[in-house]
């Protein structure tokens, strides 16, 4: 255990893919707690694609990290001291107002204990955490699936795709996962997904096609972009698209919007296009866990990490994930669990 608190901080905006020299690590000592505050030890980190846009000085649903703040982000780890009546030095607890930093001084309004019955802590930021109960959320009552439904999910294979993926093969649906190269699209199948789409091979059209043979009923799109415009032109009457993420987007800021549009297909499949934010939902929290945990325990979910080691590798660990290095939930071990 470090007794000072390394802190990754940002030091310039992106114009585009962030650089490592985006953030510099400092050292200060371990805060204390103010009244009815906590301050908890990560034992993991998380990154996530949202951060990308927390980085960038335009408008989007949440405040901006300034130059010369903690980089924002989700963590998990055990209470050091705490000056609020629910939590107890030992309690083990996960918060997105983490931060990336040893040790945090927690918002006990935005922080939860959490439930070492349910898994393993790391689980917390993954599949009992914001991307499964996104996945539970949007996929379930977004997406409305219906047994026999042909479901496409781009980034197939990711914190939030591989849990769809399940999703949708419990629920009698066929899955079609588009994800980048052969060993993500392996890992897909071998979770459920009927058929798999190379994004990255070339002939997106051709092998979606030959993917769908009757159509797109639900498009779960992460991605948006040629993924997106691809889906478009084989959807179903009346079609469900969740708008969950557009990572395609996230390394080209302010490009406009123009190009292929879709709203003569919106028209004449009377389908659905409806976005989603995991902080609608956020207050649900326990449904979703409460399930998704009991699948994972009947063992009909399986979950994949990716788990960088220490929190030098913080901005490296965010790079794998906006390039697709990544398979599975993109993790950074900071400190030992507790025994
Ligand atoms: N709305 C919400 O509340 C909410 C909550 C959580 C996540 N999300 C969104 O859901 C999406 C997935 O998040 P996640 O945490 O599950 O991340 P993830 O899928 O584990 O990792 C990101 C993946 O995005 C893919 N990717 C990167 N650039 C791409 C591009 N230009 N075109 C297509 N794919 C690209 C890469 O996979 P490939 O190798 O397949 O390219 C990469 O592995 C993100 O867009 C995220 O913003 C939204």
């Amino acid at each position: 255990m470090h007794d000072v608190n390394r802190q990754w901080r940002l030091v310039s905006r992106p114009a585009a893919m962030p650089e490592p020299g985006n953030w510099q690590l400092v050292e200060g000592p371990v805060p204390d707690p103010g009244e009815g505050q906590v301050v908890a030890r990560a034992c993991w980190l998380s990154v996530d694609p949202y951060m990308r846009g927390r980085i960038s000085a335009g408008p989007s649903y949440a405040r901006p990290v300034e130059p010369g703040e903690v980089m924002q982000g989700g963590g998990v780890g055990v209470v050091v001291k705490s000056r609020h009546p629910a939590f107890a030095p030992g309690d083990v607890v996960e918060s997105m107002g983490w931060g990336w930093q040893d040790f945090a001084t927690l918002d006990p309004r935005a922080t939860r204990k959490v439930d070492p019955a349910l898994g393993p802590m790391r689980h917390a930021l993954g599949i009992l955490g914001m991307p499964g109960l996104t996945a539970y959320f949007a996929f379930l009552e977004t997406g409305a699936p219906r047994p026999g439904d042909t479901v496409v999910v781009s980034s197939a294979a990711g914190a939030v795709g591989q849990v769809v993926g399940q999703l949708a093969s419990i629920m009698g649906c066929r899955a079609v996962a588009v994800a980048g190269g052969a060993e993500k699209l392996a890992w897909c199948r071998e979770i459920g997904y009927a058929v798999g789409v190379d994004y990255k091979a070339g002939d997106l059209r051709g092998a979606l096609a030959a993917a769908t043979p009757e159509g797109i009923d639900v498009y779960f799109d992460n991605t948006a972009g040629p993924i997106f415009d691809a889906v478009m032109e084989r959807i179903n009457l009346r079609a469900r698209i969740v708008q969950c993420g557009t990572i395609d987007t996230y390394n080209r800021p302010g490009q406009p919007d123009t190009g292929l549009r879709h709203h003569r297909h919106m028209l004449v499949k009377r389908a659905r296009w409806q976005g989603f934010l995991y902080t609608d939902v956020a207050h649900r929290a326990e449904e979703g866990l409460a399930r998704l945990s009991a699948l994972l325990r009947e063992g009909r979910l399986r979950y994949r990490e990716d788990v960088s080691e220490g929190i030098e590798a913080m901005p490296a660990a965010f790079l794998r994930l906006l390039s697709g290095a990544n398979l599975g939930k993109q993790l950074v071990r900071v400190s030992p669990e507790p025994a």
